[in-house]
């Protein structure tokens, strides 16, 4: 989509269709022109409803205020409802909150976010005909605006857009067509695009580096693994970051075979691998000043003679030894050797990791938040905090030494599960904890996504299938360390 701001009023600019926001049911305010016929139409200007007047190339939404969070999602949903239609130009006025351009930022978000669709396995895709955005500096509150400073969150949204974008179409690919070396394909291809640096690990080197919890997942599948590496390196970096993607092309639950209802959407397991990917996408096209480092454990958890068992005791890369319970449960092992992997390889200042870990997460705080794990407050508080900011959902959860000892085992170091059915998603996040060196503690947050990675309906400006989560928030937190700290 090509978006283009402009200090034209609305009425000067010419475009297939016109986009008015109804902001908290205010349908008095003067960029309300058709009051007769939406009042026949019963419009009522609640949060995404829409309403197209065709004969007048007026499409009407309401939100509820003028937020981020309302402003995005009410574009995104008038921007669903133009699809399949033939419209292919849409101009907008300017919505501000309290003077903030931030908003801008959301809109623009949420016209791009709101326009994807997956079609790559339909035969006859319906096409978004939708390309060219006019932006008005015409503001709601007429208030005025810095015409650079509004570019820049325009530039900003595309970037972030597209990116979260970029990592839905790969967690939709289907098992079959994106397995482990296709992700590696995938990454070395956006390097080059990106001017991003990227190694890949391939078995044999994985092999020396001793990862034998992620080994022993990978064992049984025709795709070999790959742990990957980029990296976005300026000079005088303000700060260092190591991001960690869980990268399950399948999970079958390997011998502790999932049930056939819940095998279906697993090739969502990638959801963390895949967000890594959009965020060095995005973080190399901001050019921000800092060394971000993006890891990722590639494999596929299968079933078949050479598969790992319940009973099999696993040694990690920190020689740390790991009694398998649960084959099910191996995101956790995977992600115990890629962070090993990324404090060997890099000293951060903040690490994060991102996976689709638990059942247990999204029984906890259901599908569209994600749950914020750590052994410092400071850490899961920031966390949370810009995923608000950027308009994802997350919640701090908050580890104990009681659900730690479930984590025991009598044969070696620790168990892949605990033993108790109950607090499944910290009592994993206390797992990963396991592997993360002293001097790194405090400096670590995991971000249990399972719940909005991928969901089976449309939601706010989130599409059926993969939502990308994991991007805004992220690229929102390393903005946020790229302007305050002084390395
Ligand atoms: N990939 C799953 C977690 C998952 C479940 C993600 C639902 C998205 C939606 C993970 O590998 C898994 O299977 N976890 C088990 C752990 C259990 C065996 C301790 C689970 O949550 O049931
Ligand atoms: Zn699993
Ligand atoms: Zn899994």
């Amino acid at each position: 989509m090509n978006i283009e701001l402009t200090p034209l009023s609305m009425a000067d600019i010419d475009a297939d269709i016109e986009l008015i926001i109804v902001v908290d049911k205010d349908t008095d305010h003067r960029f309300v022109k058709d009051k007769k016929l939406l009042k026949k139409a019963a419009f009522g200007a609640a949060q995404d409803e829409v309403c197209l007047l065709v004969s007048k190339k007026h499409i009407y939404v309401g939100a509820d205020s003028l937020t981020g969070v309302d402003i995005r999602s009410a574009a995104a949903n008038a921007v669903r409802a133009l699809k399949g239609k033939k419209y292919k130009s849409l101009k907008v006025a300017t919505y501000l909150n309290k003077g903030c351009t931030y908003t801008l930022r959301a809109m623009v978000e949420g016209i791009i976010l709101g326009g994807y669709s997956f079609e790559k396995y339909k035969s006859k895709p319906t096409k978004q005909r939708l390309k060219h955005i006019t932006i008005s500096l015409d503001e709601y509150n007429k208030q005025p605006m810095d015409i650079d400073k509004a570019a820049l969150q325009v530039h900003k949204a595309q970037i972030i857009a597209d990116a979260t974008n970029f990592t839905r179409d790969i967690v939709n690919t289907t098992p079959d067509d994106c397995y482990p070396a296709v992700m590696a394909d995938i990454a070395k291809h956006l390097a080059e695009e990106s001017g991003l640096k990227c190694k890949v690990l391939k078995p044999k080197e994985i092999k020396k580096e001793k990862m034998g919890a992620l080994l022993a997942v990978a064992r049984a599948s025709r795709h070999t693994p790959r742990v990957i590496h980029l990296s976005h390196t300026p000079k005088n970096p303000k700060a260092v970051i190591s991001l960690i993607g869980k990268g399950l092309t399948y999970d079958s639950g390997g011998l502790s075979l999932k049930p056939a209802d819940y095998m279906v959407t697993m090739k969502s397991d990638k959801s963390g691998g895949s967000a890594v990917m959009g965020i060095m996408k995005a973080i190399a096209e901001l050019d921000l000043p800092i060394e971000v480092h993006g890891f990722i454990g590639a494999v596929e958890n299968m079933i078949g003679g050479d598969a790992y068992k319940p009973d099999d005791v696993l040694v990690a890369k920190n020689g740390k030894t790991i009694e398998v319970r649960n084959t099910d449960a191996e995101g956790r092992l995977v992600l115990a050797d890629v962070l090993c992997y990324a404090q060997q390889e890099v000293k951060a200042d903040y690490i994060l990791d991102f996976a689709t870990l638990t059942g247990a997460c999204v029984v906890g705080v259901g599908h569209y938040t994600s749950g914020v794990m750590g052994n410092s407050e400071a850490m899961k508080k920031r966390v949370v905090q810009e995923a608000l900011n950027a308009g994802e959902l997350a919640t701090a959860l908050d580890f104990n030494r009681h659900l730690k000892k479930t984590l025991k085992s009598e044969i070696a170091d620790i168990c892949n599960i605990s033993n108790t059915r109950y607090g499944g998603a910290i009592t994993a996040g206390q797992f990963l904890s396991e592997f993360i060196d002293e001097d790194h503690a405090d400096k670590w947050a995991h971000v249990d996504i399972a719940g909005p990675a991928f969901v089976e309906h449309t939601w706010a400006e989130n599409p059926h299938g993969a939502s990308g989560v994991g991007v805004r928030m992220t690229v929102k937190l390393l903005e946020k360390i790229a302007e305050n700290s002084a390395h």
